[in-house]
């Protein structure tokens, strides 16, 4: 009976040890890289065999293979090669052991492992999970990642990352952009980790052909960068048509259209009613007018279009005289005004008999010039306009009003009405040759105007009184044969003496 207990014991023993997970085991990489300068993680986890009590002190101590101590949890214990640069990072009584080496140097370099000493119970070297722990002089290269075209106004996410075994102090991550930044660190299947950094950002036109640059400083100070261009996508902007600025009518003009894209646009040309005239960067238009009509160009590419402002081309040409050109009487006062269309601006200046005037006011609207004549006409019956810019000239007679005429004949002449009053008293005898002033139309052109001699006054037939203005006729005047001997009521009267 007792035989049967104990064996049924026994039998329990052994089916419950296989349970009991705990045994003298550790986990540790095979192999580390260390950067120079920087500080390499050890990941490290230990196991024991459980003791009845659980104990409370734990001592870790890790060693290389001449047995130098590493790191010990009485950091006064640790060589001093690794003095204050090592510190086991784990909570021993949870069974981590992963140490930290910081400042990496190549002595440093070596196969490591872990002891642990519990205190009251005991003491395990894990000689069989070693660590072989090597430097590199350089980090390992930079992941980036761009896409290689973008376009503008798009969310945009690069990405930058590093492999590195130094968790406690990632590397740090810096972009030529602004934007928004998003680091994170992760482990890797093989004891490394990942430092990945994303920036999201809107690329715009200014940025393409940029670089696009992400720099990488590990702790300890070395530092990587790498870039990629930043190839943006944008619709046209800046659309200009280039063309001459003058032309003179019946040329012919070129006009070029020109914009930022990308891709590059293609263009087309329109009137200003949207109508396609053409299609391609230049446009030329022959013959121009001044009617020519105004256009833009349009310029397209995948992303979209955008247009110019509309040209309308500077045409040049010589002045035109428009019949609307006239002179007429306000409140008493006669004013010529002679309204000249040309390109460029023309001056406008008139010739009364033979003497050349400049205009008394000049008012230029766009391509009409008015220049305007307000002086003693004295008793012609036209002035000429003349008008000239630098590609031509015109010219033009004007009537003048004929009695405002006749009343400034008067006005001027007024000291004359005593020279008449004498002249009849002196019994010489009257011309009554003349005939009406109404039906009157001028006719010499300007070169017999330029025969004219300036008119003198005091030699003027005058007429008898202002009432008799409106009965006026040439039958009013009385004139001396000798004095008129030519006369004809127009104003040759006073001129061909
Ligand atoms: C370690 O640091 C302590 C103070 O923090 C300093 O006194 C000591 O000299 C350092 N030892 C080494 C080997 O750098
Ligand atoms: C050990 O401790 C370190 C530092 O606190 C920690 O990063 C790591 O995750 C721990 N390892 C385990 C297996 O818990
Ligand atoms: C762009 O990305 C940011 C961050 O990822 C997000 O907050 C935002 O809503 C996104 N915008 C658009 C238009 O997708
Ligand atoms: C492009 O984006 C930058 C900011 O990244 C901004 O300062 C700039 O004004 C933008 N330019 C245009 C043309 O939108
Ligand atoms: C057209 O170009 C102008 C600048 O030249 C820009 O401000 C505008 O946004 C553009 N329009 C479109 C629809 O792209
Ligand atoms: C634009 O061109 C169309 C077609 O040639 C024509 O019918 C239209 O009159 C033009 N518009 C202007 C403002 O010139
Ligand atoms: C140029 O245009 C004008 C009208 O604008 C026309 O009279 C003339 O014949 C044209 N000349 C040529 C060479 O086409
Ligand atoms: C127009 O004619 C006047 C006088 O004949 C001359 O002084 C002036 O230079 C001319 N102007 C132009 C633009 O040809
Ligand atoms: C006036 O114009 C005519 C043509 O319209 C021209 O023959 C004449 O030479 C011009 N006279 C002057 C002085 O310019």
């Amino acid at each position: 009976m007792v035989l049967q207990w104990s064996l049924f014991f026994m039998y329990i023993c052994i089916k419950v040890t296989p349970t009991e997970a705990s045994s003298w085991t550790a986990a540790v990489p095979s192999s580390v890289k260390g950067l120079l300068g920087s500080c390499v993680v050890i990941p490290c986890s230990y196991n024991y065999k459980e003791p009845q009590k659980y104990p409370k002190t734990f001592t870790g101590i890790w060693y290389n293979d001449n047995n130098q101590v590493i790191c010990h949890s009485d950091a006064s214990k640790t060589s001093s090669q690794f003095r204050n640069r090592t510190k086991l990072l784990g909570d021993l009584s949870k069974k981590n052991c992963s140490l930290m080496i910081d400042k990496f140097t190549k002595r440093d370099a070596g196969t490591f492992h872990f002891r642990i000493e519990i205190k009251d119970y005991e003491l395990f070297s894990y000689s069989k999970n070693k660590i072989s722990v090597s430097v590199i002089d350089e980090p390992n290269p930079i992941d980036f990642f761009l896409q290689d075209e973008v376009k503008e106004g798009e969310n945009v996410s690069a990405s930058c990352s590093v492999s590195h075994s130094c968790p406690t102090y990632p590397p740090s991550f810096i972009w030529s952009h602004s934007g928004e930044k998003h680091d994170q660190t992760q482990q890797l299947q093989n004891d490394q980790w990942k430092a990945t950094s994303t920036l999201t950002f809107h690329p715009n036109r200014t940025h393409h052909n940029q670089p696009l640059q992400c720099r990488v400083t590990y702790h300890g100070g070395k530092h990587q960068e790498q870039s990629k261009t930043l190839k943006v996508k944008y619709a046209p902007v800046n659309v200009k048509a280039e063309y001459q600025s003058d032309v003179n009518e019946g040329e012919t003009a070129h006009l070029k259209c020109s914009s930022d894209a990308n891709p590059v646009s293609s263009y087309e040309w329109h009137n200003e009613t949207g109508a396609l005239l053409n299609k391609g960067q230049t446009y030329t238009m022959s013959n121009v007018s001044r009617h020519s009509e105004a256009v833009y160009c349009t310029a397209v590419n995948e992303e979209g279009r955008n247009r110019s402002s509309t040209v309308k081309l500077n045409v040049l040409y010589p002045p035109d005289i428009e019949t609307s050109s006239k002179c007429f009487s306000e409140d008493g006062v006669v004013k010529c005004e002679c309204i000249v269309e040309s390109r460029p601006p023309s001056i406008v200046h008139f010739v009364l008999g033979d003497r050349v005037l400049q205009s008394t006011n000049v008012e230029t609207v766009g391509s009409v010039t008015t220049g305007t004549l307000q002086t003693d006409f004295g008793s012609f019956n036209f002035v000429h306009c003349l008008a000239n810019n630098t590609l031509g000239n015109a010219n033009l007679t004007l009537s003048l009003p004929a009695n405002d005429n006749m009343q400034n004949i008067f006005i001027a002449s007024g000291a004359g009405v005593i020279f008449l009053i004498i002249l009849i008293a002196t019994g010489v005898g009257v011309v009554k040759k003349c005939r009406g002033r109404s039906g009157e139309t001028p006719t010499s052109d300007l070169d017999t105007m330029k025969a004219e001699r300036p008119v003198e006054l005091p030699r003027y037939a005058p007429t008898k009184r202002k009432e008799d203005r409106k009965d006026m006729s040439c039958s009013d005047i009385y004139a001396n044969d000798h004095v008129y001997g030519n006369t004809d009521c127009d104003e040759s009267i006073y001129n061909n003496v």
